[in-house]
């Protein structure tokens, strides 16, 4: 059986979260979009049934491109799907009217426990979206404890850092998710209904190591300044608050237009802005779709517009961004 038939066999089918959202508030939509992170294609549907005339799905997992080989058919030249990184966004396409980022992973890489992200599903300690490249249980089983603390404390916010990297380097080799899961729920007190999982924090931040998210990110977001044209519109969906927090301050330096100074700060030179927001706050889902959608709970959506100021690299300091290569 392929993997794209074993994925469709035994998977929920991914609900893409604030789709609606987004299609309302980009309308009309029209010419070329980039979707960066193409998972089981909701978004790049719903782009092209809104009027996109092209659309370039991007996905770093190979099972992800195989799906869309099958299920993207009927759309025969209109949808581009290439096996990438969204940091290259521009490698494929020299101009886009839209960019689209749903971050994280997809329930079809969740439900398979082979591919290791799950401390559900007992599978091996892998987590890599692209499938190459050093594991979750390299990073486990090789790292220094005081780097093991720094991923579980930056990338996962989990305070009880030390506490779990210690107890895992007295257990390793640790070789599988639930041998992983059961030695960080020894670390932590059992969990209150309704409160998640004691394991969630600690994975959520070795995947984001494992598939360093957060230089991708970034990345990504440069990569979408420089493919935008002037009036093109960018889209970002965000899991957790340190995700969010990369995605707002990106976006508050390149709509800024600076000059400001104060009192105490000397009088900066004005700049041109790169975006302007289409609003302060981030818009999250209502109650009905996390009713049908559990995985929407935590979701904020950041919405902003191309100018046609030149691109500008950031300064990774002023993202707020978890220094990766310190804890990697
Ligand atoms: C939340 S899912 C996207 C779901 C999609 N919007 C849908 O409706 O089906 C995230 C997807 O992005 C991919 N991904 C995450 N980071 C990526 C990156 N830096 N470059 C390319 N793909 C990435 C993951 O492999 C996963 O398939």
């Amino acid at each position: 059986m392929s993997a794209a038939a074993a994925a469709s066999d035994h998977t929920v089918p991914h609900i893409p979260v604030l789709l609606r959202s987004i299609l309302e508030a980009v309308a009309p939509v029209t010419g070329v979009w980039i979707d960066g992170t193409l998972g089981a294609g909701g978004y790049t549907r719903g782009l092209l049934e809104a009027g996109a005339a092209r659309v370039i799905a991007i996905d770093r997992d190979p099972l992800a491109i195989e799906l869309a080989e099958d299920w993207g058919a009927p759309y025969g030249d209109a949808l581009e799907v290439v096996q990438a990184r969204f940091s290259e966004m521009d490698h494929h396409v020299e101009e886009a009217d839209g960019v689209v980022l749903d971050l994280g992973v997809s329930s079809m890489q969740l439900d398979q426990a082979e591919r290791g992200f799950s401390f559900q599903k007992d599978g091996p300690l892998d987590m890599r979206m692209g499938q190459a490249g050093r594991s979750a249980a390299d990073i486990v089983n090789e790292a220094d404890e005081a780097v093991l603390a720094d991923i579980l404390f930056l990338y996962g916010e989990e305070r009880a850092s030390r506490r779990i990297a210690r107890a895992i380097v007295k257990a390793r080799p640790l070789e599988t998710t639930l041998e992983l899961a059961n030695v960080i729920c020894a670390c932590l007190p059992r969990a209150k209904p309704g409160q998640a999982h004691p394991a969630t924090r600690s994975f959520q931040a070795l995947r984001i190591a494992v598939n360093e998210e957060y230089a991708e990110l970034v990345d990504g977001l440069e990569a979408a300044e420089r493919v935008l044209r002037p009036g093109g519109q960018l889209a970002v969906v965000t899991f957790h608050s340190v995700e969010d927090r990369i995605v707002k301050r990106f976006l508050q330096v390149k709509a800024d237009a600076g000059g400001g100074g104060s009192r105490h700060a000397p009088q900066e030179a004005a700049r041109t802005p790169q975006f302007t927001l289409k609003s302060r706050k981030a818009m999250a889902p209502d109650a009905d779709e996390i009713a049908a959608n559990p995985r929407a709970r935590s979701a904020k959506l950041r919405l902003a517009v191309r100018t046609d100021a030149m691109p500008e690299a950031a300064d990774p300091r002023a993202l707020g961004m978890p220094d990766p290569k310190r804890a990697y």
